[in-house]
Protein backbone atom coordinates (compact mmCIF):
# COMPACT_ATOMS: atom_id res chain seq x y z
CA UNK A 1 0.00 0.00 0.00
CA UNK A 2 1.49 3.34 -0.91
CA UNK A 3 0.84 6.24 1.74
CA UNK A 4 1.87 10.17 2.03
CA UNK A 5 3.99 10.51 4.82
CA UNK A 6 4.03 14.49 5.51
CA UNK A 7 8.08 15.13 5.69
CA UNK A 8 10.81 15.33 4.13
CA UNK A 9 13.08 14.79 7.06
CA UNK A 10 15.14 12.26 6.09
CA UNK A 11 15.67 10.23 9.78
CA UNK A 12 12.18 11.05 10.35
CA UNK A 13 11.18 8.64 7.04
CA UNK A 14 13.63 6.04 8.41
CA UNK A 15 12.31 5.64 11.87
CA UNK A 16 8.23 5.19 10.74
CA UNK A 17 9.66 3.03 7.79
CA UNK A 18 10.86 0.72 10.57
CA UNK A 19 8.55 0.72 12.63
CA UNK A 20 5.56 0.64 9.85
CA UNK A 21 7.05 -2.56 8.03
CA UNK A 22 7.64 -3.46 4.52
CA UNK A 23 3.63 -3.62 3.59
CA UNK A 24 3.57 0.51 3.11
CA UNK A 25 5.73 2.32 0.49
CA UNK A 26 6.06 5.64 2.17
CA UNK A 27 6.37 8.62 -0.53
CA UNK A 28 7.36 11.85 0.57
CA UNK A 29 5.73 15.33 -0.67
CA UNK A 30 8.76 15.66 -2.94
CA UNK A 31 7.74 12.20 -4.13
CA UNK A 32 4.52 13.67 -5.52
CA UNK A 33 5.55 16.78 -6.97
CA UNK A 34 5.36 18.88 -3.34
CA UNK A 35 8.31 21.16 -2.88
CA UNK A 36 6.90 24.41 -1.06
CA UNK A 37 7.02 24.22 3.09
CA UNK A 38 3.57 22.72 3.91
CA UNK A 39 2.05 25.09 6.49
CA UNK A 40 1.54 24.38 9.68
CA UNK A 41 0.15 27.42 11.45
CA UNK A 42 -1.57 26.34 14.87
CA UNK A 43 -1.48 26.30 17.97
CA UNK A 44 -2.23 22.49 18.95
CA UNK A 45 0.08 19.43 17.78
CA UNK A 46 -3.65 18.52 16.33
CA UNK A 47 -3.99 21.21 15.03
CA UNK A 48 -1.37 21.11 12.92
CA UNK A 49 -0.86 17.39 11.66
CA UNK A 50 -4.71 17.97 10.90
CA UNK A 51 -3.12 21.02 8.83
CA UNK A 52 -0.66 18.64 7.04
CA UNK A 53 -2.30 16.09 6.28
CA UNK A 54 -5.23 17.95 4.32
CA UNK A 55 -2.86 19.94 2.65
CA UNK A 56 -1.09 17.27 1.53
CA UNK A 57 -4.05 15.61 0.42
CA UNK A 58 -5.99 18.11 -0.90
CA UNK A 59 -2.51 18.66 -3.70
CA UNK A 60 -1.68 15.25 -3.61
CA UNK A 61 -5.59 13.15 -3.93
CA UNK A 62 -3.69 10.18 -1.91
CA UNK A 63 -4.03 9.19 1.13
CA UNK A 64 -1.59 10.75 3.51
CA UNK A 65 -0.47 10.99 7.26
CA UNK A 66 1.18 14.14 9.13
CA UNK A 67 2.70 13.98 12.44
CA UNK A 68 3.32 16.62 14.69
CA UNK A 69 6.06 16.54 18.13
CA UNK A 70 6.59 18.57 20.78
CA UNK A 71 9.18 18.36 23.44
CA UNK A 72 6.81 19.22 27.05
CA UNK A 73 9.15 20.41 29.60
CA UNK A 74 7.10 20.91 33.30
CA UNK A 75 9.87 23.08 34.43
CA UNK A 76 9.00 25.68 31.58
CA UNK A 77 5.07 25.50 32.19
CA UNK A 78 4.81 22.12 28.65
CA UNK A 79 7.51 24.74 26.49
CA UNK A 80 8.57 24.65 23.94
CA UNK A 81 5.63 22.23 23.19
CA UNK A 82 4.02 22.94 19.72
CA UNK A 83 6.76 25.85 19.37
CA UNK A 84 9.52 23.67 19.54
CA UNK A 85 10.95 23.42 15.60
CA UNK A 86 11.38 27.41 15.48
CA UNK A 87 12.36 27.72 19.57
CA UNK A 88 15.20 29.69 18.93
CA UNK A 89 14.95 30.80 15.13
CA UNK A 90 12.18 31.06 12.76
CA UNK A 91 14.03 28.03 10.97
CA UNK A 92 14.51 24.44 12.03
CA UNK A 93 18.23 25.44 13.87
CA UNK A 94 18.46 22.15 16.22
CA UNK A 95 21.47 23.38 18.10
CA UNK A 96 20.40 26.75 18.53
CA UNK A 97 17.13 25.59 20.33
CA UNK A 98 19.26 22.67 22.31
CA UNK A 99 21.28 26.27 23.49
CA UNK A 100 18.01 28.06 24.69
CA UNK A 101 16.60 24.73 25.92
CA UNK A 102 19.92 24.68 28.60
CA UNK A 103 20.00 28.06 28.99
CA UNK A 104 16.35 28.35 30.44
CA UNK A 105 16.80 25.45 32.61
CA UNK A 106 20.47 26.50 33.78
CA UNK A 107 19.72 26.24 37.86
CA UNK A 108 16.76 23.97 37.31
CA UNK A 109 16.17 21.46 39.28
CA UNK A 110 12.65 19.88 38.06
CA UNK A 111 14.11 18.08 34.76
CA UNK A 112 11.21 16.68 33.81
CA UNK A 113 10.15 16.62 30.49
CA UNK A 114 8.41 14.46 27.66
CA UNK A 115 8.39 14.10 24.08
CA UNK A 116 4.14 13.92 22.73
CA UNK A 117 3.49 13.24 18.83
CA UNK A 118 -0.35 13.13 17.30
CA UNK A 119 -0.13 11.59 13.84
CA UNK A 120 -3.30 12.74 11.77
CA UNK A 121 -4.26 10.02 8.91
CA UNK A 122 -6.69 10.58 6.12
CA UNK A 123 -7.73 7.83 4.91
CA UNK A 124 -11.09 7.59 1.73
CA UNK A 125 -11.46 11.32 3.51
CA UNK A 126 -11.65 10.26 6.95
CA UNK A 127 -9.51 11.56 9.37
CA UNK A 128 -8.08 9.35 12.52
CA UNK A 129 -5.88 10.83 15.13
CA UNK A 130 -3.30 8.71 17.06
CA UNK A 131 -0.92 10.01 19.67
CA UNK A 132 2.19 8.72 21.29
CA UNK A 133 4.20 9.93 24.38
CA UNK A 134 7.74 8.78 26.23
CA UNK A 135 8.75 10.38 29.40
CA UNK A 136 11.82 11.81 30.17
CA UNK A 137 14.48 14.26 31.64
CA UNK A 138 16.48 16.98 30.08
CA UNK A 139 20.54 16.65 30.88
CA UNK A 140 22.42 19.96 31.58
CA UNK A 141 25.08 19.00 28.48
CA UNK A 142 24.52 17.18 24.92
CA UNK A 143 25.45 13.92 24.05
CA UNK A 144 25.39 11.78 21.53
CA UNK A 145 25.57 12.46 17.92
CA UNK A 146 22.69 9.80 16.35
CA UNK A 147 18.80 11.24 16.03
CA UNK A 148 18.53 14.95 15.53
CA UNK A 149 16.89 17.79 17.39
CA UNK A 150 16.47 17.66 20.97
CA UNK A 151 17.45 13.74 21.12
CA UNK A 152 20.97 14.70 22.77
CA UNK A 153 19.56 16.14 25.40
CA UNK A 154 16.24 13.51 26.61
CA UNK A 155 16.90 10.69 28.36
CA UNK A 156 13.85 8.87 28.17
CA UNK A 157 12.73 7.09 31.65
CA UNK A 158 14.27 3.51 32.61
CA UNK A 159 17.52 3.99 30.54
CA UNK A 160 20.67 5.88 31.49
CA UNK A 161 21.80 7.38 27.59
CA UNK A 162 20.30 9.83 25.27
CA UNK A 163 18.04 9.07 22.42
CA UNK A 164 21.02 10.51 20.36
CA UNK A 165 22.97 7.59 22.01
CA UNK A 166 20.90 5.21 20.54
CA UNK A 167 20.19 3.33 17.46
CA UNK A 168 17.14 3.81 15.45
CA UNK A 169 15.99 0.44 16.73
CA UNK A 170 16.80 1.36 20.40
CA UNK A 171 14.84 4.69 20.39
CA UNK A 172 12.12 3.22 18.02
CA UNK A 173 11.45 0.62 20.91
CA UNK A 174 9.95 3.54 23.25
CA UNK A 175 9.91 6.63 21.31
CA UNK A 176 6.97 9.23 20.81
CA UNK A 177 6.77 9.03 17.56
CA UNK A 178 7.47 5.29 17.27
CA UNK A 179 4.05 4.61 19.97
CA UNK A 180 2.29 6.90 17.54
CA UNK A 181 3.24 5.01 14.77
CA UNK A 182 2.57 1.99 16.49
CA UNK A 183 -0.97 2.81 16.69
CA UNK A 184 -1.20 3.69 13.25
CA UNK A 185 -0.24 0.50 11.71
CA UNK A 186 -2.37 -1.46 14.39
CA UNK A 187 -5.38 0.34 12.89
CA UNK A 188 -4.23 0.02 9.07
CA UNK A 189 -3.71 -3.68 9.76
CA UNK A 190 -6.89 -3.90 11.61
CA UNK A 191 -8.77 -2.57 8.95
CA UNK A 192 -6.92 -4.76 5.34
CA UNK A 193 -8.71 -7.81 7.88
P1 LIG B 1 8.04 17.91 14.18
O1 LIG B 1 6.67 18.40 14.42
O2 LIG B 1 8.12 16.43 14.18
O3 LIG B 1 8.74 18.55 13.03
O4 LIG B 1 8.89 18.28 15.46
C1 LIG B 1 9.06 19.61 15.89
C2 LIG B 1 10.38 19.75 16.58
O5 LIG B 1 10.40 18.89 17.73
C3 LIG B 1 11.57 19.32 15.73
O6 LIG B 1 12.06 20.38 14.98
C4 LIG B 1 12.56 18.88 16.78
O7 LIG B 1 13.21 19.98 17.32
C5 LIG B 1 11.67 18.30 17.86
N1 LIG B 1 11.54 16.84 17.69
C6 LIG B 1 10.56 16.14 17.08
N2 LIG B 1 10.77 14.83 17.14
C7 LIG B 1 11.93 14.68 17.80
C8 LIG B 1 12.69 13.54 18.18
O8 LIG B 1 12.37 12.36 17.92
N3 LIG B 1 13.82 13.79 18.85
C9 LIG B 1 14.24 15.04 19.18
N4 LIG B 1 13.59 16.13 18.84
C10 LIG B 1 12.43 15.95 18.16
Amino acid sequence: MKIVFATNNAHKLMEVQAVLGDAYTLLTPRDCGVTEEIPEEQETLEGNASQKSHYLRDRTGLDCFADDTGLEVEALGGAPGVHSARYATDGHDFEANNRLLLKNLEGVENRRARFRTVISLLLGGEEHLFEGIVEGRIIDRETGHEGFGFDPLFIPDGYAKTFAEMTTDEKNAVSHRARAVRKLAEFLHSIEK
